[in-house]
């Protein structure tokens, strides 16, 4: 027996918000694994230009996620093009930022719940269930955040309040599925330099105090997300469940 089999060529992969920052690394480590990948985000022709960047085999599926209805069906059509999916990566997310916890809306608080709590839930739950009836083992990898244990800044907190929501869910979802061989784990970005960082008004100062607050002293990036995502994808992480693992280079350790 091989210690160092990941066990992924051939298989086929959904990542959400694959056309976004952290997402497109992402396809891009799975297709480089062998995988065939299902490009998943709001606009098709970014998903298209996305899939075929990647090299032959994928494909780009351009879908409002939160379209709760038509999850189930969006899975079978990844399982009629390219094969069924046994990995399941969720990244899609928004983050709206407010002033302070009294500025926040109803609709603030709703458009958060609904892509990056509501849509991931239904869309796992559509994802695992073909598992389920196929009696096949996979993967789900969710994405959530550091904030989900600091909590956040005033102006984040709902955002940060449905990441501690997916870390929770996924442990729940993680003991559910364990029996049907089906692994669910997060992993928690720090603060990587991508435009959901931006801040209105923030001043390059602010920029550099958040830099130091970094024990490693840089911003994450994308392409730091990479490996870790595809390793709980592997079947190297095959005794792995209910993890939460921190890429925040040591601004939160636990
Ligand atoms: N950037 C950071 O500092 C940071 C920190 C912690 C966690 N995260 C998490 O990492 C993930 C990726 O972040 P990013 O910085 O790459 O953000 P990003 O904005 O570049 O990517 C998010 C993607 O989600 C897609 N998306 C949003 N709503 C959608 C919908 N309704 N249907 C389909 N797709 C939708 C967007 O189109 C976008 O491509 C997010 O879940 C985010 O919360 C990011």
């Amino acid at each position: 027996m091989s210690h160092l089999d990941w066990g992924l060529s051939g298989k086929t992969v959904i990542v959400t918000g694959a056309t976004g920052a952290i997402g497109r690394a992402v396809a891009e480590g799975f297709a480089e694994a062998g995988c065939r990948v299902a490009v998943v985000d709001r606009d098709q022709i970014a998903c298209d230009s996305t899939a075929n960047a990647l090299g032959g085999g994928h494909r780009g599926y351009g879908t409002d996620l939160r379209q709760i209805g038509q999850l189930p069906a969006l899975v079978g059509r990844i399982e009629t093009d390219l094969g069924l999916a046994s990995v399941l990566v969720n990244i899609a997310g928004i983050i709206l930022r407010t002033n302070d916890l009294f500025s926040v809306t109803e609709e603030d608080w709703d458009a958060q719940h609904d892509i990056n709590l509501k849509a991931l839930f239904f869309l796992t739950q559509a994802f695992a269930k073909r598992l389920a009836d196929t009696g096949t083992p996979g993967s789900v990898i969710n994405y959530s955040s550091q904030g989900a244990l600091s909590g956040g800044l005033s102006g984040s907190v709902v955002y940060n309040a449905t990441k501690g929501a997916i870390t929770t869910m996924t442990r729940g979802m993680a003991r559910s599925w364990a029996p049907l061989g089906i692994r669910v784990n997060s992993v928690a970005p720090g603060l990587v330099d991508t435009p959901m960082l931006k801040v209105p008004g923030q001043t390059e100062a602010d920029r550099e105090a958040m830099i130091r607050s970094i024990p490693m002293q840089r911003l994450g990036l994308p392409e730091d997300h990479v490996g870790v995502t595809v390793f709980l994808a592997s079947d190297m992480a095959r005794y792995m469940t209910g993890a939460m693992i921190n890429v925040s280079g040591g601004l939160l350790m636990y």
